[in-house]
């Protein structure tokens, strides 16, 4: 046990010591005492400064550097790896070809990791890009170019990489995972063949990677037996819990620090693969080592949108009440994993159909295991249905945003339970007015700019599951002259998106404090432990419960009345609460401890509880070059209660403009002569820049949601993305009057 940390974190020491994991906001701005604080981002200045410390900006001395080489076939057996050259180059310490450790096990099969396979511990090579060697230098540039002297030779095998590849092997998901369920209400079958409108499609979404601006990356440190890890992740217990069990040490041992992370997006929810062998070289060498897996190297090395194909049918009488519902899903996953397929748990929600039918299938392809990335089943699976609702308004005569209205419902049509608050109704009503949807004219190719560009203008909804998950808060109430010092540790990690900045605010708001005299620690398990998984856009619907359960506390310990400031005069106090999400048991706090995920939700006992968006689109395709833009978007969001509206605003923002690269931009691309994904570096993986982004208008409903916390706060990282690929592709069609049933859009689909 590190005790020395402890006694700090415990509050014995000064608070004003570097803490890595906690950002203290600077008195630049005008807070007023008391009412409301200012929303703002409380590490807004250091991010433009460049002040932040990211964990590979840990420069510790005697630092070596790592850099792994990777198998160049696409499967099949390691004969031999070749390190001669590579150990007599210069600066060269240590170069490692297979290690002691045991299996990481999967995130979504009991473990830890993003995948159960583990690099450098057996001859197998399951795609092609898998590390096959480590190599340890003085200085990255040494390490480097000893890696790129690694020859390997091989037995190749045969590869599948893409769902439709000859070879790829499907099996249908309820045999190999069986809770998995499939969605059913009613009789979807029965129902639809009676339906006198009906539509029966199929929409392809393609494999693609989160490419987050801060890269993978660790600096490990062993301190005797204490071992200490650096790095971004969103996950910091999984990484203590699964790295100590592959060490074959107890986790007390390991401490990991998330001080702030540059994008995650799911991509670092988990155990990386990369982590274990350098722990094994920092402990060998005794010295630190920092290890940043390149962008080549993260397209094959941690997780990515697998590939999905669904077939919609839907069925509806002739005045747009939808009847039948049926959604059946193919999704890729690799060969060692089984990646659950969870597209119906939206898709059976967005409205009141009553018989809803699905089948979701996995393909077993030669890749490294695909995992969650933003609105993992969300957005494909909306691109998927809220297409085919679009070509149902279309073969019904309707209004879209009327037809969506009409099936509108307050009650989860799969749990017969009340939803716990739902605004998408609000949404859809507020986003049209903005938008100015009723000027559309409703014949695709129907409206024209004054430059000849054809005009379309579509329309489609999302939601995103409100999942809640147990957390731990300690709060350290200061005196510090007139008024006091907060200092609030929260389970919860800071990947951009704000937790820091809606807890500070929470807490300034309740104790009637200046921002800049709350300090807010997360990611660090220094901290409180367990730091569980942030994901699933659980972490404020998380984190602030346990806070406002310490700010109660607080109050009780003083002997304050529920509202007002903290008078003068009291001393250093310290209160611990924790919180669970509507009916997780006590013991839930203990599977958090493991580093194992214990998120709950959609279902909750008494109710469904959903966050919902509807997004306006409109799109201008140039006559000539069939160049398609979106010069605006019209996005609006019920997350319950918005806890932080600066940081909420910039989610929705940036949930639009990946919608918009999902929709128009991004793939990543393979050639199945060779495996792995061929355009693994930001110049060739085309994701949106500044100029293919217009005008986005964001509203946000902010109704409170008591339901599902006494915060009011439900889900927003995730939702804001939902559905904008669909609206995107349907206002395509009604400006071309082609309906892309494929994902990216681009210029030869409108030729
Ligand atoms: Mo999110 S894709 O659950 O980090």
């Amino acid at each position: 046990m590190n005790v020395s940390r402890r006694k700090f974190l415990a509050g014995t020491a000064a608070v004003t010591t570097a803490a890595t994991a906690a950002v203290v906001a600077t008195p630049h701005d005008g807070d007023a005492a008391s009412g409301p604080p200012p929303s703002r981002r409380v590490d807004a200045r250091e991010k433009v400064t460049g002040d932040l410390r990211y964990a590979s900006d840990r420069l510790l001395p005697g630092t070596a550097h790592a850099v792994y080489a990777v198998a160049t076939i696409g499967k099949g057996r390691l004969l031999e790896v070749n390190t001669k050259a590579a150990e007599a180059a210069p600066g060269v310490r240590l170069v490692l070809t297979r290690v002691d450790v045991k299996p990481p096990g999967f995130l979504q099969g009991g473990g830890h990791a993003f995948q159960s396979l583990q690099p450098l511990t057996s001859d197998r090579i399951a795609y092609r890009g898998q590390h096959i060697a480590l190599v340890v230098a003085d200085s990255l540039h040494a390490a480097t170019e000893a890696a790129a002297l690694i020859t390997a030779r091989y037995e190749a095998e045969p590869i599948a990489v893409e769902i439709d590849a000859p070879g790829a092997q499907k099996v249908r998901q309820s045999d190999v995972l069986p809770t998995a369920h499939d969605v059913v209400a009613g009789n979807a079958p029965s129902a639809f063949a009676a339906a006198p409108v009906k539509i029966d499609h199929e929409y392809e979404s393609p494999q693609s990677h989160p490419v987050p601006m801060e890269l993978i990356a660790s600096v490990v440190q062993w301190d005797g037996d204490d071992l200490t890890i650096y790095e971004g992740t969103q996950n910091a217990s999984a990484v203590q819990n699964g790295l100590a069990l592959q060490l074959g040490i107890s986790p007390e041992r390991i401490e990991v620090l998330s001080p702030s992370v540059g994008g995650a997006f799911g991509q670092k929810n988990s155990l990386q693969t990369h982590l274990a062998p350098v722990a094994v070289a920092a402990r060998r060498l005794g010295r630190p080592i920092k290890v940043v897996v390149p962008r080549t190297q993260t397209f094959h090395n941690a997780s990515f949108r697998p590939a999905s194909h669904h077939r919609i049918r839907l069925g509806a009488d002739r005045s747009g009440r939808m009847l039948a519902a049926m959604h059946d899903v193919d999704q890729q996953t690799s060969r060692h994993d089984y990646f659950p397929a969870v597209y119906t748990e939206l898709t059976s929600r967005l409205y009141g159909i009553t018989n809803y039918g699905s089948q979701q299938n996995l393909v077993r392809t030669d890749v490294q295991t695909p995992g969650f990335m933003r609105a993992p089943y969300e957005s494909p699976g909306t691109f998927a249905f809220e297409s085919a609702v679009d070509e149902l308004s279309y073969a019904l005569g309707k209004d879209p945003v009327a037809l969506r209205l009409a099936n509108d419902t307050a009650v989860d049509p799969i749990s017969g339970h009340p939803f716990s608050s739902r605004y998408l109704a609000d949404t859809l009503r507020r986003g049209s007015r903005k938008f100015g949807w009723s000027e559309r004219s409703a014949a695709p190719g129907s409206m024209r700019g004054r430059d000849g560009s054809l005009i379309g203008w579509g329309v489609a909804a999302g939601a995103y599951k409100a999942a809640t998950a147990p957390a731990t808060a300690r709060l350290r109430l200061i005196p510090a002259g007139r008024t006091y010092h907060a200092t609030i540790w929260v389970d919860g990690h800071e990947m951009g998106q704000g937790i820091r900045s809606a807890v500070a605010r929470l807490v300034a708001e309740d104790l009637q404090l200046r921002l800049e005299h709350i300090e807010v620690g997360v990611g660090d398990t220094r901290g409180v432990p367990p730091q569980h998984l942030t994901a699933g856009s659980w972490g404020t619907a998380t984190a602030l419960p346990a806070v406002y359960a310490a700010l109660k506390e607080l109050r009780k310990k003083l002997g304050l009345g529920a509202k007002g400031p903290v008078p003068s005069g009291r001393g250093e106090t310290i209160v611990l609460a924790r919180s669970r999400a509507p009916g997780q048991p006590e013991a839930i706090h203990d599977r958090a401890a493991q580093g194992l995920p214990a998120g709950a939700g959609p279902e909750y006992p008494e109710f469904t509880a959903f966050s919902f968006v509807s997004h306006f689109v409109e799109v201008r395709v140039e006559p000539t070059t069939r160049r398609i833009r979106v010069p605006r978007v019209v996005s609006t969001v019920d997350c319950g209660k918005v806890a932080s509206p600066r940081t909420a605003e910039s989610q929705v923002r940036g949930g639009v403009i990946w919608g918009i690269g999902a929709a128009l931009r991004e793939r990543s691309e393979v050639d199945e002569r060779f495996g792995g994904f061929a355009n693994p570096t930001l110049e060739e993986y085309v994701v949106p820049v500044n100029a293919d982004i217009g005008r986005i208008d964001v509203g946000l409903i902010d109704k409170p949601d008591f339901n599902l916390n006494p915060v009011g706060v439900k889900g927003l990282g995730e939702v804001v993305m939902v559905g904008v690929a669909a609206a995107v592709a349907n206002a395509v069609f009604h400006a071309t009057g082609r309906r892309v049933r494929h994902l990216p859009i681009r210029l030869e689909d409108v030729l």
